[in-house]
């Protein structure tokens, strides 16, 4: 004897729960996935015919099962990408079926409801999902949730390359690479982790080039997240407030302008060409705080523009993703974003281009990173002391000249005084 019960506990769009109310009830995700798709309206036309997704291959996969669906004439993909918390919803609407061998350990006295409700509980996660698109859709449906915290190893970082990891999923490492997406945008609420993304990211291109990277760090929010990195030899300038963040933005903008032109003038069309080994990183946290300096702002659009093919980079990180505080000049010259989670789909919207943002759990380093696919992803944690640790052997003395590296000429002619104070 089969004893069924269903439960919507995640109401709110129609088509996640509708298809309990038709007389067969789905017998497993594939038939959810289809009915989901049917009663979104998620369908073609072939023939002067309305056609649905038609699934392909469905295999097991590391944590769940992917899904290979060919889409019908005429299908807009987007629809689906821009609404996956609807297929997530869907699947997630609770089909429970208990066996009589179930039901053996209840006991029939005043708390066999909390008994029953204990035992829904109990059995199901909440399924995530994740899209993916290559000629056909691929949907994996996941039953246990992604991790609320990865810890951080140096076995994430690729040695001697420009890509540097910015999230784990579900083992898989997702990395940035600065050599074909120069310029990256980071936002996020306060507290969710884009300091602690910018500070792993800043340690992790120490360690994957030590020899060949460069930093001006502004830091406006007083030097926290910064400080610990001013005395690396590889920071050549460092600032944390608006004075001394119009210094810097002038003195990059000078050394891009002649590494420009050496480029150039070398018959060269970027650093890469130019076989140029050394890149700058320009990294300002919390940017929205330059966005009322004119003078700034123009810098920083030049710098943004022109920067990609001299080898001079840009990390923009803020609280605050308003219109004023990204520009549309800087938003459109950085193309990548990382985000965390935001308190609205109108800040998602300015950051990603899209909602999303505001939809994430409210868990620290879980974001989206938006390149040229949008993918979930738990940014590792490195915590200041494995900083600490790892960028030891690169801080630099106040007057030791000998371990400055040659590597780094304006360094040698003293041009940089901001850095100068050992703390
Ligand atoms: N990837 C992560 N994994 C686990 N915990 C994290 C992660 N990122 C941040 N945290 C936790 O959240 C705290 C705040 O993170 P962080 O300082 O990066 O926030 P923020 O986004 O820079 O905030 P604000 O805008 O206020 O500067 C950290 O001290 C840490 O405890
Ligand atoms: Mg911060």
């Amino acid at each position: 004897m089969i004893i069924s019960i269903g439960s919507t506990l995640l109401m709110g769009y129609v088509a996640s729960y509708s298809y309990l109310k038709t007389k067969r009830l789905p017998k497993n995700d594939a038939d959810k996935i289809q009915r989901i798709f049917a009663n979104a309206g998620w369908v073609g036309k072939e023939d002067g015919e309305i056609r649905t997704i038609r699934l392909r291959r469905k295999t097991k996969i590391e944590g769940g099962t992917e899904y290979v669906y060919q889409l019908p004439l005429g299908f807009n993909r987007s629809k689906v990408e821009e609404n996956v918390q609807i297929l997530e919803d869907g699947l997630n609407v609770k089909q429970k079926v208990f066996r009589v061998s179930d039901l053996k350990k209840v006991k029939f006295n005043k708390s066999i409801l909390k008994q029953l409700k204990k035992i829904l509980n109990g059995k199901g996660f909440r399924k995530e999902i994740e899209l993916d698109y290559d000629g056909m859709l691929i949907i994996r449906v996941f039953d246990s949730p992604m991790p609320e915290k990865v810890e951080w190893t140096d076995t994430l970082i690729k040695k001697n390359n420009w890509s540097v990891p910015i999230g784990v999923i579900r083992g898989k490492t997702i990395v940035h690479c600065f050599d074909r997406r120069k310029h990256l945008i980071v936002a996020g609420s306060t507290g969710f982790g884009k300091s602690v993304a910018v500070k792993m990211i800043i340690t992790s291109l120490i360690m994957s080039k030590p020899n060949d990277v460069t930093f001006s760090l502004i830091d406006l929010k007083g030097g926290v997240a910064f400080n610990r990195f001013k005395d690396c030899k590889q920071v050549k300038n460092y600032g944390r407030n608006n004075e001394e963040a119009l210094e810097i933005l002038k003195l990059v903008q000078q050394d891009m302008n002649d590494e420009y032109e050496k480029i150039v003038d070398g018959g060269f069309e970027d650093v890469a060409e130019a076989n140029i080994s050394e890149r700058h990183f320009l990294i300002i946290d919390e940017a929205a705080d330059l966005a009322g300096d004119k003078e700034a702002m123009e810098i920083l659009t030049d710098i943004v523009r022109k920067g990609r093919g001299a080898g001079f980079y840009i990390i923009y990180a803020t609280q605050y993703p308003s219109a004023q505080a990204i520009p549309m000049q800087i938003k459109r010259n950085i193309p990548a974003r990382l985000c965390y989670v935001l308190d609205s789909a109108t800040a998602s919207m300015t950051v990603l281009d899209g909602s999303g943002a505001e939809k994430l759990p409210e868990i620290p380093g879980r974001g989206i990173y938006k390149n040229v696919k949008q993918v979930i992803l738990q940014t590792p944690f490195m915590t200041n002391d494995q900083i600490k640790e790892r960028i030891k052997v690169h801080i630099q003395v106040k007057g030791d000249t000998e371990n400055e590296p040659s590597s780094i000429p304006s360094a040698k002619n003293g041009k940089y005084s901001l850095i100068t104070e050992k703390a």
